[in-house]
């Protein structure tokens, strides 16, 4: 069990929703936490709303769509504590519409921020962690939407990225083991946070976001969704435990049962024919 008293943690995505509620979590756990975001001023208002939660909260601008950003942050948050343990790779955007619809500007920025983000997260720190040898642990934010594409919701980048972070999580995981290091990769259903407000942060070389009615649905959605800090609060407890996958939404469990069940039946119609 990895014990988080006095330990270092770098959470992206960490002013706004699940990234703040997992900083605020952390710290109270006993870390030395740096929230980092591409939102100047909504970092600000996040740090000073959890400062007195734990003993050393920092906060520092950075696009994870950028690698020299996220890798500017890694220096930082080392030279600041030292050894970084825990790499929450959270901050995640979303735009929707059909797929025949969606602008290349739209793949390319839920790409770049939901998957690339994750990989630049993973070059910049855990280079750091294997080498300092104390062990620690990645948590990679995926979604629902990494298990069971959105059946025509519209949103087909962001089940894409999440998809691919359900498989870098795997391939981490045993790669890591003989490291010490866990790995957790988070697929919640709808949660109470501004992710359908995502294009309020969309850099401009991606163009203008589109809001479409498929957006609004999905807000609504969002709107009634899971406390953030129930989802926190399940990311403490499988970083502790070492779990690789994270639920939050038990509802879920039967489309999930329903997909394996279509991928395992493909595999008996091949049963007995040669190989
Ligand atoms: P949120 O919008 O409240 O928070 C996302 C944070 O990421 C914001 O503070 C935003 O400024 C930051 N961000 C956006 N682009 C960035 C970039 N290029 N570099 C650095 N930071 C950037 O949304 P939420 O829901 O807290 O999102 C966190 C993660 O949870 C995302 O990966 C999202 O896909 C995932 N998720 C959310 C669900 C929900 O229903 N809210 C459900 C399943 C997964």
């Amino acid at each position: 069990m990895l014990d988080l008293n006095g330990k270092a943690a770098f959470v992206t995505g960490g002013a706004s929703g699940i990234g703040l509620a997992l900083g605020r979590a952390l710290a109270e756990a006993g870390c030395r936490v740096m929230l980092a975001d591409i939102e100047e001023a909504p970092l600000h208002d996040a740090l000073r709303g959890i400062e007195g939660a734990g003993s050393d909260i920092r906060g520092v601008v950075c696009d994870v769509a950028d690698p020299a950003s996220v890798e500017a942050a890694a220096k930082k948050t080392i030279a600041a504590f030292g050894k970084v343990h825990i790499l929450c790779n959270n901050a995640g955007v979303a735009a929707g519409s059909g797929i025949d619809e969606i602008s290349l500007d739209s793949w390319r920025w839920v790409i770049d921020v939901n998957l690339l983000g994750v990989v630049h997260g993973v070059r910049a720190f855990l280079p750091h962690m294997r080498a300092h040898g104390e062990g620690g642990h990645i948590v990679n934010t995926a979604s629902m939407a990494g298990l069971l594409s959105d059946g025509g919701m519209g949103f087909s980048p962001y089940s894409a990225s999440k998809y691919a972070l359900v498989a870098i999580s795997e391939g981490l995981r045993a790669e890591l083991q003989p490291h010490g290091i866990g790995v957790t990769v988070v697929c919640p259903g709808f949660v109470r946070t501004r992710i359908a407000e995502a294009g309020r942060n969309r850099p401009a070389r991606y163009g203008a976001h589109a809001a479409s009615p498929r957006t609004a649905a999905v807000a609504d959605l969002v709107r009634t969704g899971m406390d953030p800090k129930a989802v926190a609060d399940r990311v403490l407890a499988a970083i502790r435990d070492d779990e690789l996958y994270l639920f939050t939404h038990p509802q879920y469990r039967e489309a999930v049962e329903t997909r394996f069940a279509g991928i395992l039946a493909a595999f008996d119609q091949i049963e007995g024919k040669p190989r």
